[in-house]
């Protein structure tokens, strides 16, 4: 799959909703349950992080739920790819983008959001092809002011910012011309997960659906 294939299917997938969840699991058993309460609050792209042992069991489990479409985060390696392609992942989601892990991605068919947070690391994800990106750490890296200023130049290339982004700030970056959506993992407290609250995440989810 080529960066440009990969950043058209990232970018369909980023337009579903206003809001990508960052999901850490830490127990297998919640899988399901949390992505029947995310998808059914509207929110149906979710992104696994591969940072827990039972990631990848997510991302099998939470892919045989009606309406969603499950892709693995945090991918390090060329190793994270192939596993997360094995694993049913829909699409990847990087921090950042080294060139083994863009080899891995064209390799194994697996659309990358890759991650950029300056305009020379934008400039040359674009150069390969990849137009659509993620913008991390987001507010860390200057914020939706800081990608704003970025569109001025570069308007070609759409973010999906992620890091520190809350319900309450959502709304500046959805603002912009050059965003697709936004990512956040205040969509699925631990607390809540924990209780096994899912209506309460289904609330949150919903909440964050009617951003746009
Ligand atoms: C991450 O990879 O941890 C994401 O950027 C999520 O960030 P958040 O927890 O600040 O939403």
């Amino acid at each position: 799959m080529t960066p440009a294939e990969q950043s058209l299917k990232a970018a369909e997938i980023c337009r579903l909703a206003p809001v990508v969840p960052v999901l850490v699991l830490d127990d297998l058993a919640h899988a399901k349950p949390l992505a029947q309460a995310l998808v059914a609050g509207g929110l149906p792209a979710l992104e696994v992080t591969l940072r827990t042992a039972c990631a990848l069991d997510a991302i099998r489990a939470m892919s045989e739920v009606p309406g969603g479409v499950v892709g693995a985060g945090t991918l390090l390696t060329p190793t994270d790819v192939k596993a997360a392609k094995a694993a049913g992942a829909k699409f990847g989601v990087s921090p950042g983008a080294t060139q083994r892990l863009l080899d891995a991605c064209a390799e194994y068919d697996l659309p990358l959001l890759p991650g950029a947070a300056t305009a020379s690391e934008v400039m040359a994800l674009l150069e390969m092809g990849y137009t659509v990106q993620k913008f991390f750490p987001a507010e860390q890296a200057g914020g939706a002011a800081y990608l704003k200023s970025i569109g001025s130049p570069i308007p070609q290339v759409k973010f999906c910012p992620t890091g520190g982004i809350s319900l309450k700030i959502a709304p500046d970056y959805l603002a912009l011309k050059n965003i697709l959506c936004v990512g956040g993992s205040w969509v699925a407290p631990k607390d809540a997960m924990l209780r096994g609250d899912w209506a309460a995440i289904t609330t949150l989810a919903a909440e964050a659906c009617a951003l746009r």
